[in-house]
């Protein structure tokens, strides 16, 4: 009996995990309600364009465009906010209308090259010099470990599907299948979580940047942000380190 209701919340832990890795999946996959609501990580450009203008003392016609169903990557414009997922990243011109890129499977954490791609050259060739030396404009580093993260939060996921349908088979092998695939489950979506805190947080650094610090210096105007497919995968590592237990005991105390 004893052993059922492990099972029981073993299975619950898992399928709320896998929930919650499901919704980290859809973030930014399109303008709708609910993948509109799931990222990696923002950027509010909102106040660049007045920070740009006081520091290159040059007005910013045409840095925004208003336009939200123009393609991204084109120099049409920049939008207002920018928002990363796992396989495509979205800009809104406002809190609701905006435009994807297509889907790439392990799509690179770029938000360098997709916001002054958006932007006229004159435009991105100065922020080359306003954001030099920021890990913000490190294209390659951060491409690279969003890349890396993405497939550990791949065998994540089919490793917490795997826990969640071998759980329920009553067969001592079965059970173990289910307890190893749960901790390697964890460990996957730990690292790849703690990859993104960590890249999204040394992108942060462009908020409190000085573009002209030589003359007592402007803000930059940009502001990136957690978004919340990390705590959402946060919480997934949780669940899945949490019923790695219940299935351990069912492992040891419950052979079908
Ligand atoms: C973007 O930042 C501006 C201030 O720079 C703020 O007023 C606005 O609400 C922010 N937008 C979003 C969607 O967070
Ligand atoms: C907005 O962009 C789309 C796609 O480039 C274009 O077809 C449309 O005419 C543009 N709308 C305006 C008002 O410029
Ligand atoms: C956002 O912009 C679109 C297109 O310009 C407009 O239709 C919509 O009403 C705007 N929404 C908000 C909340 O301002
Ligand atoms: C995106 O997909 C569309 C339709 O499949 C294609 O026409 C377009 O060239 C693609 N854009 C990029 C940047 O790959």
């Amino acid at each position: 009996m004893r052993g059922e209701y492990c099972i029981g919340g073993a299975s619950f832990l898992s399928f709320v995990a896998l929930l919650l890795l499901i919704f980290v999946h859809v973030g930014q996959i399109n303008t709708s309600l609910v993948p509109h609501g799931i990222a990696m990580a923002k950027v509010n450009t909102s106040g660049f364009g007045q920070a740009f203008s006081n520091t290159t003392h040059d007005p910013d016609q045409g840095l925004y465009t208003t336009n939200y169903t123009s393609p991204l990557g084109q120099r049409n414009g920049l939008r207002q906010i920018y928002e990363f997922g796992l396989y495509s990243y979205c800009a809104y011109v406002n809190g609701s209308a905006g435009t994807c890129t297509n889907h790439t499977i392990a799509d690179k954490f770029e938000p360098y090259i997709a916001l002054t791609s958006d932007m006229l050259s004159n435009y991105s060739g100065y922020c080359d010099a306003l954001f030099a030396n920021t890990t913000f404009i490190n294209s390659s580093y951060l491409g690279y470990n969003s890349r890396v993260a993405y497939y550990f939060m791949l065998i994540g996921t089919i490793l917490a599907t795997v826990a969640l349908f071998t759980g329920v088979i009553r067969n001592a092998l079965f059970f173990f299948i289910s307890t190893a695939s749960s901790i390697v489950a964890a460990l996957c979506i730990l690292i790849g979580a703690a990859i993104w805190t960590s890249i999204v947080k040394k992108c942060e650094g462009i908020n409190t940047l000085e573009l002209t610090p030589l003359n007592g210096g402007v803000i930059s105007g940009m502001i990136v942000s957690y978004g919340n497919g990390i705590y959402l995968a946060w919480a997934a590592f949780a669940c899945l380190a949490a019923a790695a237990v219940p299935y351990m005991v069912s492992c040891c105390t419950f052979r079908g």
